[in-house]
């Protein structure tokens, strides 16, 4: 009977993290190649027709609040949300060895996902979600 749903989420997304034994050089000219005709406007998919398949996990980490007599359910939580990005794609050889690579929230596409309850508002977690 839980009417309210109240979720305090830190939001992550998993992307490409950072071991490799590229160089600096490398990983600029890499990023640089990625992002100089990359429209974050549009969605990652070769085939406009198609969809982005995207996972999203959510790892509660703790119950903050639970109250049977206003209906109350309150936790602590991340999500996990990963998708594959087809314009994200490049041969390691070209770039020293560059396999994986980081780069900010704000330079690509991300999903739009919004977080609702029924009485509050509707929080979006997408790219207007994050500085
Ligand atoms: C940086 O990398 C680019 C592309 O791999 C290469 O053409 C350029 O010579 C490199 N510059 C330096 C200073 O290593
Ligand atoms: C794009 O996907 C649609 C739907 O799956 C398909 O009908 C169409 O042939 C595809 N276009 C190309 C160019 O592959
Ligand atoms: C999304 O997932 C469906 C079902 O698994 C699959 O058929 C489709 O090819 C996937 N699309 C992309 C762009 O990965």
């Amino acid at each position: 009977m839980m009417r309210k749903l109240g979720i305090a989420a830190f939001l992550y997304v998993t992307f490409l993290c950072c071991v490799n034994g590229a160089s600096l050089n490398d990983t600029k000219t890499l990023l640089r190649d990625l992002l100089s005709n990359y429209n974050k406007n549009v969605r990652p998919v070769h085939n406009q027709s198609e969809i982005v398949n995207v996972t999203v996990k959510l790892y509660v980490k703790s119950i903050q609040e639970f109250n049977q007599v206003s209906d109350v359910l309150s936790v602590v939580a991340a999500f996990s949300i990963s998708w594959k990005d087809q314009s994200m794609i490049w041969n390691p050889a070209n770039y020293g060895g560059a396999s994986q690579m980081m780069t900010s929230y704000g330079d690509v596409w991300v999903p739009e996902l919004i977080l609702t309850s029924p009485s509050d508002d509707v929080e979006s977690l997408g790219r207007h979600g994050i500085a």
